[in-house]
This record gives structure tokens, sequence and C-alpha cells, in this order.
């Protein structure tokens, strides 16, 4: 066991549970690096590795933003690092699994430089259990700090540096919106940009709710700024982000909440406006409609369904039946046909049947989605699913994974098929992996193209025609 030492803050799950009433406040200054610190980075250099989903990638770019204000430069290899910055994902166990592995890899790089500092954020510092193993078994981890307090980085990394102690600070209450952190984004055509942070939906199997904190939205303004900023600057797509981004508002009694913030957004005029993820419960019309009049609003939905069954839904705690999400569904394409929808499945909940494992499929076979993220439902530590005796065996869930995956990779290809020959506009990410004489990109409705160009570069957004349907990819070349 590892004694606590004094200053240490360890997550406390208890704690993360709760739900406090206050408005959240915004605070447009609490964010300054000390004069002893500003300087620290100096010849340094920091490896950050980002694991997980899109609200980590944008704070991996706030954490960048830190270190280069301490004026630390980034590099790409481990070996050339003075800190090793891993910024976590607690989805799943396999999620975490793959962050100690790195963890244990790289631990023998400290041999060679004893200095090296090896840090620990993001989600899975949120997490009681895991900041145990950490304590006790990778040792060589000298900094621990969660998704609340990112901008406490300078101090926490101070203490580190001058005076070699172990630090750990994980608050496990949400703190208030910060306006005034630096960021570095990694992206030049393409940006993030959070709308709110948090969940408050409990789905039963998710621990979402417990790692990053209750519901807390941006300011209307301040999003509508960084758009105009990014706008500016010469970004041509903004991706709105938060967990539940159709809550915008509520916490804080935003009129006109996400079908507002959506069309103002519009109505700046930046060229493509993306966002994710919506929760099927609170979609209104008033989305519906605002998607469906703006052309800089890409027609494409991510909207999780999670089951096909509406008693697995029900002990999920979605708040929706199977008929009640098909209705939605229906809806958004009888108003928008052209809208592309893709989805998150989990298999084997505990205790799902196969009768309601094939409800999933049939309702897979009804929506026949552009595109789907499937997963082996991964048991929590605090969430209510965890708690539920499972009588479905580990081979049982894996076959029924492949079964899934199967059937709607077939309706991928089948959507994708359908732009044989068609026209479609192509935001150009740069020159393909595999072969620098082919671009790509992603069209309106977010299906990779690979094609052909003539003029396209980086950051264009240029009409390709379709030659060529893949499950995955479309192929195209570039028109006049
Ligand atoms: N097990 C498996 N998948 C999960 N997801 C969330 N929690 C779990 C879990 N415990 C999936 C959901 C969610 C996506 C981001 O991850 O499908 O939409
Ligand atoms: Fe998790 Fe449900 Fe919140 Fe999504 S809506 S983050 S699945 S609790």
């Amino acid at each position: 066991m590892v004694k606590k030492q004094p200053g240490w803050a360890l997550p406390d799950l208890k704690e993360a549970q709760k739900r406090s009433h206050h408005q959240t406040v915004i605070e447009k200054a609490l964010f300054a690096i000390p004069p002893h610190i500003q300087m620290i980075g100096q010849g340094k250099k920091y490896y950050l590795r980002t694991y997980g989903c899109q609200a980590n990638e944008r704070d991996s770019e706030t954490l960048a933003g830190i270190l280069e204000s301490m004026q630390f430069t980034p590099c790409s290899e481990p070996s050339e690092a003075d800190v090793i910055l891993l910024n976590t994902c607690a989805i799943r166990k396999n999620a975490e699994d793959k962050v100690l592995g790195e963890l244990g890899s790289l631990k023998r790089l400290k041999s060679d430089k004893p200095d090296l500092i090896f840090a620990v954020c993001g989600c899975m510092a949120q997490e009681e259990e895991i900041v145990t193993l950490l304590l006790e078994k990778y040792r060589h981890v000298q900094l621990i700090f969660g998704t609340h307090n990112i901008h406490r980085l300078p101090e926490l990394l101070y203490e580190v540096m001058s005076e070699g102690k172990r630090v750990v600070e994980v608050l496990s209450k949400e703190g208030e919106v910060i306006e005034n952190l630096p960021v570095r984004r990694f992206g030049k055509h393409k940006a993030w940009v959070n709308i709110m942070y948090g969940c408050d939906k409990f789905c039963t199997y998710c621990i979402v709710p417990y790692t990053r904190g209750k519901e807390r939205s941006r300011a209307m303004e301040d999003i509508l700024d960084e758009v105009r900023i990014l706008k500016e600057e010469g970004y041509k797509e903004v991706t709105l982000l938060g967990q539940n981004v159709n809550s915008y508002g509520k916490d804080a009694g935003i009129v006109g909440g996400f079908a507002s913030l959506l069309e103002e957004t519009a109505k700046i005029g930046i060229e493509r406006i993306r966002f994710t993820t919506s929760h099927p419960w609170d979609f209104t019309d008033e989305m519906i409609d605002v998607i469906a009049r703006y052309d800089n609003i890409m027609p494409f939905i991510h909207l999780p369904v999670q089951s096909g069954d509406s008693e697995i839904l029900k002990i999920m705690g979605r708040r929706y039946t199977r008929e009640q999400y098909l209705t939605l569904f229906h809806k958004i394409k009888e108003r928008m046909p052209n809208c592309a929808i893709s989805t998150d499945i989990i298999v084997g909940f505990p205790n799902e049947s196969e009768e309601q494992f094939e409800n999933t499929l049939s309702l897979v076979d009804e929506c026949q989605f552009d595109n789907a993220f499937t997963f082996i439902y991964s048991p929590r530590e605090g969430t209510p699913a965890a708690r539920m005796a499972d009588n479905v065996s580990l081979e049982v869930k894996q076959h029924r994974l492949a079964r899934l995956n199967e059937r709607w990779n077939q309706y991928a290809k089948l959507k994708n098929d359908a732009y044989l020959g068609k026209t479609v506009r192509v935001l150009v990410d740069g020159a393909s992996k595999k072969n620098d004489q082919i671009m790509s990109g992603y069209t309106e409705t977010n299906k990779l193209v690979n094609f052909v160009a003539k003029d396209a570069k980086a950051g264009d957004i240029v009409t390709v025609k379709i030659t060529g349907c893949k499950t995955f990819s479309l192929d195209g070349e570039q028109c006049e």
C-alpha cells in the first residue's frame, strides 16, 4: 500500500456521483502561469499521447498550449522527451489496458534518463481503482491529475520538477468553465470547439458522468467568438463538441438551446459545421429544422442507439424505446433524405438474450446506417450495470459482435454504392497515407474519399466525381 502524502487529492467516486445545484461560473481569468514557472520548459521537450474521444483530443490541444506557454517544445518520439504525458480514456477496459501497456513499455526510458517525468491525466486519472494501481505498481508515474484541473498543470509540473515529489491532484467535483486557457490546435483546416462539458444522463453502463462531471455549458457568445476567430484564421470546418450536444444550455438556462446555437454558428458563415454527440432523447424538431435549412451545417448526424431492444434500452437508462428511436430516425430522413446517420451499438449488455440481440440486428436492417461503432459491453467500476449479474458468456458476446459487424458493413457498402458516378464536395485533408499522388478528404456526409487530384491542396473544398465504392471509403477523380 502506498501511503497518502500530504497535499494529494485522490479521486472519490461517491463525490463524483453527486450533482451540485449551483449554476456554473464562467471564469475568464483563472489561468495564469506564475512568473517563476514561465520558463521551466526551456530546452526541454514533451511527448503527448491522446487516447479516446474528441473531448480528449481537444483537451490535449489545451495541454499542448499550456506546455508550450511554459517553453516546452513538442517531440514525436517518447525517447526524445523530458516529459511524457498520457491523456487517457476510461470508456472500456481495453482503452485502459492500452495505456497501462504503454506505461509499462515506456518505463525503460527512465533508466537512461532518470529525470524523465511520466504524467497521466484524463478520464483514467478520475478512477479510484486506477489511481491506486498507478501509485502502487507504476512507481515511475510522478504526476497524476484529472479532467477538472488541467489549468493547474504549470504548478503541478513545477512541484514535480523542483522537488522531485510524486504529485496527485484529482478533483472529483467538476470545476467552473475556464475561458482563458491557451490552445495549440493540431489541425490547420478543421477545429474542435467545446460547447459544453460533462454529462448528466447516467446511462447505467457509462463511466463518463463520473469522470467528466456534471453538464456545464459555455456561454453562447464565447462559443460564437471562438468560431468567428477560427473562420478569420482560415479554418474551413468546426465540430461542436459535447457528450450530449442537444442538452446544450439547459444547465445555464440559455434560451433556444442547441438549435439556437447551431443557427447562430451557421450565420457566421464558416464553410462546414459538424457536431457530436447527439442523444436521441432530446433531439428536437427545431434542431432538425435548423440542420435542414443551413447549407453549411453538414447533413451528417451521429445518433447512438446502443440497442434495438426496448427492454435493454430501459435497463441501460437510455430514456427512449426502439419505436421512439425509429420515429426520430425516419423524421430526420424524411426532412433530409440525403442526411447520413451513424450510430454506436453495445452488444452483450448483462443478460442480453438472443432475441433481444436480434432486435438490434433488425433495427440495423431498418435504419441501414452509413457507419457504426460497435462494442462489447465492458463493466465499469461504480456504474449500476457493473453490479448486475450477467449470464452471457464472452464467447457469445464476441460472436454477436461479429454478426453485428457483418450486418452493418453490408449496409455501409450499399450506402457507399449509391455514390457511384455522383459528384461530391470534399474538404481535402492532404495526401493519402498510402500514395502521395492521391489526396483524401471527407464529403459533406462524412464519407472518406481518396481521389486523383488535379490542383487540390489541403484545406481546399473541391468537386470530386466518384468512380469506385468500398465499405469504408470512396474513390474518385477531381473535376475541372
Ligand atoms: N462498454 C461498452 N461500450 C461502452 N460505451 C460507453 N460505455 C461503454 C461500456 N461500458 C460506448 C457507447 C458510447 C460510446 C462512446 O462508447 O456506445 O456511445
Ligand atoms: Fe455516457 Fe450516456 Fe452520457 Fe453518452 S449520454 S456520455 S453514453 S452517460
